[in-house]
C-alpha cells in the first residue's frame, strides 16, 4: 500500500498533484506550528483521494453490520452468535475481519458487555434484559480498513445505564465537532472531558482513538481525556477514530487474565462509541455514517 507522495492525486479531490495543490499551504501553516513544539504529522498518515475512497467503500460493510445488528441483537442471543453474523457478512461482502488473529485476538468482533470497557471476547455468554453492550467492528476491504462501534441496550435499561450510554455518545459527537485543521489533537480530548466532568464519569485513560485506514492502529494517539501537553496537529487527509470509553466511576480497568477483556477497576459500567473520521479543510467527515 502506498502513502501521499509529492505526486500522488492531492487529498482535497481537486485531481491535481499534491505537490501542485496543498502541498505548499499545508507546509506554510506547519512550519511554525512545528516551532511552538507541536508534532507534524509525517506524509505518511496524510491519505489521498483514493485513498480516503477505499476506506469509504470498506466503511459500507462495516456501518450495514452495525446497522443490521440494531435488529438481530435481543434479550438471549450469545456473543458468539453476534460474532458469526459480523463475520459471515464481512466475508460475504467481501470482506475480511480485522479483529480475527490481530495480536491474537481469537475472534471476529469485541463485545463488551456492561462493566466491560472494551475487547471483550464473543462466547457462550447470551444477553439479559438490562444489559447494555458495545459490538466493535473493523473491516478490511482491499486492503483499507474502517472501525466503528455502538452501544445496544437490552430490555429495560435502568435509568443510569441509559444515561451513561447517551452521554457517551454525546462525547464522541462533540469530539467529532472539535476536529479542526491545523488544530492539535488534544482539543478533542479536552472537549470530551469537560462534558463528562459534568456527570463525574471517568474518561478511560489506557486505550485511544488511533489513525486508521491503511492499517489498523497508527499515529496519531487519540487521547479522550483532558492533555496539556503539545500534541500531534490535524491536517487535512488524515484518517483517525475517536471513540471514547466512558465509566459510570473510576477511569481505571484492568485486563482480565485472558490479556484482551478490560473491565472497570470499580466494577460500574462502562460505555463506548466509535466513528472513523478523516480531516477535512474545514473539520471533518465521519467516513463510518
Ligand atoms: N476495534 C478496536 C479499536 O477500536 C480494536 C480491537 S483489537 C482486537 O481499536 F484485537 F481486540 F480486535
Ligand atoms: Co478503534
Ligand atoms: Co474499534
Amino acid at each position: 500500500m502506498y502513502r501521499l507522495s509529492r505526486n500522488d492525486k492531492c487529498w482535497c479531490g481537486s485531481g491535481k498533484k499534491y505537490k501542485q495543490c496543498h502541498e505548499r499551504s499545508d507546509e506554510r501553516i506547519l512550519m511554525p506550528l512545528k516551532r511552538q513544539g507541536y508534532p507534524i504529522p509525517p506524509r505518511r498518515l496524510i491519505l489521498n483521494a483514493e485513498q480516503i475512497q477505499g476506506i469509504r467503500e470498506s466503511a459500507k460493510i462495516t456501518v450495514a453490520i452495525l446497522d443490521k445488528l440494531e435488529d438481530l441483537i435481543e434479550e438471549g442471543i450469545t456473543t458468539e452468535e453476534i460474532n458469526t453474523f459480523v463475520h459471515k457478512y464481512t466475508l460475504d461482502h467481501g470482506g475480511v475481519p480485522a479483529p480475527l488473529n490481530y495480536q491474537g485476538f481469537p475472534k471476529s468482533c469485541c463485545t463488551s458487555i456492561n462493566d466491560v470497557i472494551a475487547h471483550g471476547i464473543p462466547c457462550k455468554t447470551a444477553l439479559k434484559n438490562g444489559d447494555i453492550i458495545n459490538v466493535d467492528i473493523t473491516t478490511i476491504l482491499n486492503g483499507y480498513y474502517s472501525d466503528s462501534s455502538r452501544m445496544y441496550m437490552i430490555g429495560d435499561v435502568a435509568p443510569n445505564a441509559k444515561k451513561l450510554v447517551e452521554v457517551t455518545k454525546e462525547c464522541m459527537y462533540a469530539g467529532i465537532k472539535a476536529v479542526k485543521p491545523y488544530r492539535p489533537v488534544s482539543d478533542i480530548g479536552n472537549t470530551i472531558n469537560a462534558i463528562t466532568d459534568k456527570h463525574g464519569y471517568g474518561v478511560v485513560r489506557d486505550l485511544c482513538g488511533h489513525g486508521v485506514g491503511i492499517k489498523f492502529h497508527d499515529d496519531p494517539l487519540i487521547e479522550h481525556y483532558r492533555q496539556k501537553r503539545p500534541t500531534m496537529i490535524m491536517v487535512p487527509g488524515m484518517v483517525f477514530t475517536i471513540e471514547p470509553m466512558i465509566n459510570e466511576g473510576t477511569w481505571r480497568g484492568v485486563t482480565l487474565s485472558d490479556n484482551w477483556t478490560f473491565k472497570t477497576q470499580d466494577k460500574k459500567l462502562s460505555a463506548q462509541w466509535e466513528h472513523t473520521i478523516v480531516v477535512t479543510e474545514d473539520g471533518c467527515e465521519i467516513l463510518t455514517k
